[in-house]
């Protein structure tokens, strides 16, 4: 197959969706959809990597308070997410959309429906190419807040049924299926 050059792009990279909930200065919550993220590990516990990349209220809610919640967007939450990504937080109460808890250990809003909530603590803030707009949130994971059927000993399978996540490819989501290719170790064993 031929194959051809383009310019730095992500069009078919999968990437993880997640809700972002900050807390607004009047103690009412805000959430925006997120996926440029990942995990990376230093010091001996796994972090959680954000860039926020524009102007907007949730790169404002991080700044003031140090702090966020992060979580799964499901099938369930998809339509609500979806909003969150498409609607200016400074010109629009989101909380009257997303049910909202507080976490169990940080005082960030957590979506009520969701099942796999990361609560989160800024420790490093960069600025790559030293654009102010554009940071990068090195954070630790102070608490992940599961719904009951996610833990405990039931066949992952049965969880991812029950998670349903969603992913983003090219400006579109997609969903992530539970029909897994085996654990790690295995597919090489097919060599
Ligand atoms: C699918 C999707 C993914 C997004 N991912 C990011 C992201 O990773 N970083 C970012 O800065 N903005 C991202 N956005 C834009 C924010 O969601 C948008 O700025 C939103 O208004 C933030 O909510 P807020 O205004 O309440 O802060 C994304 C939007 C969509 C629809």
């Amino acid at each position: 197959m031929a194959k051809v050059s383009l310019a730095g792009g992500n069009t078919f990279c999968p990437q993880a969706l997640y809700l972002y909930g900050t807390i607004k200065e009047d103690g009412r919550a805000d959430y925006g959809l997120f996926c440029w993220c990942c995990y990376c590990f230093a010091g001996d516990a796994m972090k959680f990597v954000a860039c926020i990349a524009e102007d907007n209220l949730t790169r404002d809610r991080i700044r003031a308070t140090g702090m966020l919640s992060a979580t799964v967007v499901t099938e369930d939450l998809l339509s609500r997410a979806d909003f969150c990504g498409c609607t200016d937080g400074r010109t629009c109460d989101k909380e009257s959309v997303i049910a909202s808890d507080r976490g169990d250990v940080l005082p960030v809003p957590v979506p009520r429906d969701g099942m796999w909530t990361l609560e989160l603590r800024v420790e490093d803030t960069l600025h790559p190419e030293n654009q102010a707009d554009s940071e990068i949130y090195i954070c630790s994971i102070v608490n992940v807040r599961a719904e009951e059927v996610l833990t405990g000993d039931t066949p992952f399978d049965e969880k991812m049924a029950a998670l349903k996540p969603v992913v983003t490819l090219g400006g579109k989501y997609y969903a992530v299926g539970t029909q897994s290719l085996g654990d790690w170790g295995i597919p090489m064993k097919l060599l």
